[in-house]
């Protein structure tokens, strides 16, 4: 049962339950850029988000990741363990893009001969300023332990993901998580896996099939989303 609602962020709305150590999130159609300063719907982005979270999140689990995901309720909605979120997103990045290409000038596209773990401070009114984990362990926002135990999960994720996707026609260039604790200390990924959060290119045509569509104004941003849930659903290819 839904009670009081708890948060409401850009693209989600987390309700209290009566199980005190669960909330339902809701996920809306609503997308903002740039901090905000860009707003609009993408129609389906709620279902498709919720439909694609609520299939990785268990796949995730099955291969040894700790998750929030509980189980997928409606079109909408999932049951999530709550967490205390840490104010820290955890960007992973297999192929140069976006904000790395423009702070280091490397070209978009550019293979990276490893993966690449960044972190900023998940803060709006200062644009999520990139951070390094001294900075989160010395504001007190995770301890050194919880530090090292995010990056292991985030480049499990990573060694999970990437494979998933290129079975599906995707190369995945970047994704951004959190990560939470629970009530008893555990550190658990949160939050969603979803176009909104992830850069997937098409293999073959390099073609944008994310969020980039709409910060960039490529058109087609509906179509994107809905062929991402197809691939992700999908059974391997090849
Ligand atoms: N299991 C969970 N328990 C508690 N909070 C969660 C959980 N999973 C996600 N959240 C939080 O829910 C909020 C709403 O999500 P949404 O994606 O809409 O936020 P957002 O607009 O991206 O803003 P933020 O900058 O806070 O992430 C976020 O603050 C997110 O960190
Ligand atoms: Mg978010």
């Amino acid at each position: 049962m839904k009670l009081e609602q708890r948060y409401e962020g850009k693209a989600k709305r987390v309700y209290a339950t009566e199980n005190p150590h669960e909330y339902i999130v809701e996920y809306k159609d609503d997308a903002t850029a740039f901090n905000g300063v860009k707003k609009a719907q993408i129609r389906g982005k709620g279902e498709i988000n919720n439909a694609i979270t609520a299939h990785l999140f268990p796949l995730l689990e099955a291969a040894g990741i700790p998750t929030h995901f509980v189980e997928r309720l409606s079109d909408r909605e999932q049951r999530v363990r709550a967490v205390e979120i840490i104010p820290v997103e955890v960007i992973v990045r297999n192929v140069a893009a976006g904000s790395f290409s423009e702070r280091l000038g490397v070209e978009e596209g550019t293979e990276l001969r490893r993966p690449v773990v960044e972190y900023c401070y998940k803060s709006d009114t200062l644009g999520d300023p990139l951070i390094n984990t001294d900075t989160a362990v010395a504001l007190d926002w995770a301890g050194e332990e919880e530090l090292s135990r995010i990056r292991e999960l985030a480049l499990r994720v990573r060694d999970f993901l990437t494979p998933y996707f290129a079975g599906r026609g995707i190369r995945l260039v970047d994704f951004k998580l959190e990560f939470g604790r629970t009530h008893d200390g555990q550190i658990i990924l949160a939050d969603e896996i979803s176009p909104d959060t992830c850069r997937f290119w098409d293999a073959a045509t390099n073609e944008k099939l994310d969020k980039d569509r709409f910060r960039r104004d490529l058109g087609g941003v509906e179509d994107a989303y809905a062929e991402m849930l197809r691939r992700v659903i999908a059974p391997a290819q090849g």
